[in-house]
């Protein structure tokens, strides 16, 4: 696969899309406190937002997916704000491994999708490795396999459950069968559940969704084929002709009792939320059209590869699926509250895309949507500001779902300035409350969470 993917790289003419711009790589690991605010810090804000990022070590990777993971983090106590990053140092960093030298190793993990808190642990997280803890301070503590249970790989997406405290998870392989197990732990951090979920083909699945009693898997048309690698250099491709199904389990069923629904080719790269109402499942998307069009190297390219905000409910009575699309505008990177996954959510904020590029390119928008209508707020971050994943934080664990802030990490392209913006939720079109600058540019990244301090 190296050898194709360096071809493919080779006969490109200039550098790479995610190496340009604020995609491109950093150097420094610095800390900082006192930072500047436009603004003022909402007093009531306590705790740390983390975002995890692509930064290759050596400057350079061969595909957006590959570079080292690079924490960046803001500590908000009393008005003020604070700033770290560091890498996730795990065997890929210290080495310097290319992809196919950590294929084969699950502790050889990039470390550089998401982050998320479970159980007073923090796991840095990449969907083809282990998972690895680090520290608030963003020290690499160790890869973590929660005591030898898991033997494979853990999505950079699971979820906590709000109600039992429970992670639950999956992990996908290419390599052989199964091509997806699925996880439960309790809420102190102990595996309780493993169960190997039969699917026909070996796909991409990055993100699925979860509710009070179910779990939904995504068998999705990236497929990932042998024979297209040989031929076409990409190990995945999409090929629609093999049919798009969500599988929903309940959350302590097994394999056996999975009931498959149908849905149009498709590929959905996240959930906003789901939740059960009447014996359906609903579910809000991101759904595309298509995906990975012209292979792996091109996880985007073109109108049809955007998201859009969709509504799927799958009747568990009669088997029927309904899918209905609610907004038109191009968006990803969609967050509901935390303390509602899996239940109803009333509110979903997701990051606006351009639509006229090739590549992807992050809007200067990010959206508030009433769920049940669709209907769509939009908070304008500013002329040539490019936004991030929007993050609900609460005022307090007490709050009500929109009682809180959504924080966005964006970056003016004029200035070259970072800059943590945040927004009332309900006030969600008006001016930012505040805007923390960043003392150095942080480079476009992928996800992040509010870790509340009590
Ligand atoms: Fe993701």
């Amino acid at each position: 696969m190296s050898e194709a993917l360096n071809k493919d790289k080779d006969s490109r003419d200039e550098v790479s899309w995610h190496l340009k711009g604020n995609w491109g790589p950093i150097k420094e690991e610095i800390s900082s406190s006192d930072l500047e605010v436009r603004g003022e810090i909402p007093k009531e804000l306590k705790g740390t937002y983390i975002r995890n990022g692509f930064n290759p070590k050596s400057g350079s990777s061969d595909h957006w997916f590959f570079g080292n993971g690079m924490l960046h983090s803001v500590e908000i106590n009393e008005g003020k704000a604070s700033y770290k990053n560091r890498y996730v140092r795990t065997p890929y960093y210290e080495n310097d491994d290319d992809v196919m030298s950590s294929f084969g190793n699950l502790a050889a993990s990039p470390a550089n999708t998401h982050i998320v808190e479970h159980s007073g642990r923090l796991l840095a997280l990449e969907e083809t490795h282990l998972p690895w803890e680090v520290d608030m301070q963003l020290n690499t503590v160790g890869v973590y396999d929660f005591s030898g249970e898991l033997e494979g790989a853990m999505t950079a997406h699971p979820r906590v459950c709000p109600e039992t405290g429970e992670l639950l998870f999956f992990g996908y392989s290419i390599m052989g069968d199964p091509h997806l197990t699925y996880y439960r732990a309790d809420k102190n951090g102990s595996m309780i559940q493993k169960e190997d979920i039969s699917l026909p083909r070996a796909v991409m699945m990055h993100d699925w969704a979860v509710t009070r009693n179910y779990v939904i898997f995504m068998d999705l048309p990236i497929v990932s084929d042998m024979n297209l690698a040989v031929k076409t250099g990409s190990p995945f491709g999409f090929m629609p002709e093999c049919g798009a199904r969500l599988g929903v389990m309940p959350r302590d069923g097994r394999n056996s009792d999975i009931k498959w629904f149908e849905v149009d080719p498709c590929f959905v790269f996240h959930t906003f939320n789901s939740h059960e109402e009447d014996g359906k499942i609903i579910m809000y998307v991101s759904r595309q059209k298509e995906a990975m069009v012209g292979g792996f190297q091109d996880v985007y390219g073109g109108e049809t590869t955007l998201g859009r905000l969709w509504r799927w409910t799958l009747d568990l009575n009669t088997g029927q699926t309904t899918e209905e699309q609610m907004d038109d505008s191009p968006c990803d990177f969609p967050r509901v509250d935390d303390r509602k996954m899996g239940l109803k959510a009333s509110k979903g904020y997701s990051l606006q895309l351009e639509t006229d590029v090739e590549t992807l390119t992050l809007g200067n928008c990010i959206y508030k949507y009433d769920l049940e209508t669709g209907k769509r707020e939009t908070h304008v971050l500013g002329d040539n500001v490019a936004g991030g994943e929007p993050v609900f934080v609460p005022s307090s664990s007490l709050s009500s779902e929109e009682d809180g802030y959504v924080f966005c990490l964006a970056h003016e392209r004029d200035t070259r300035v970072s800059k943590l913006v945040i927004v009332r939720a309900d006030d969600f079109e008006s001016q930012p409350v505040a805007e923390v600058l960043i003392p150095q540019r942080v480079p476009y990244g992928a996800h992040g969470s509010w870790i509340p301090r009590n």
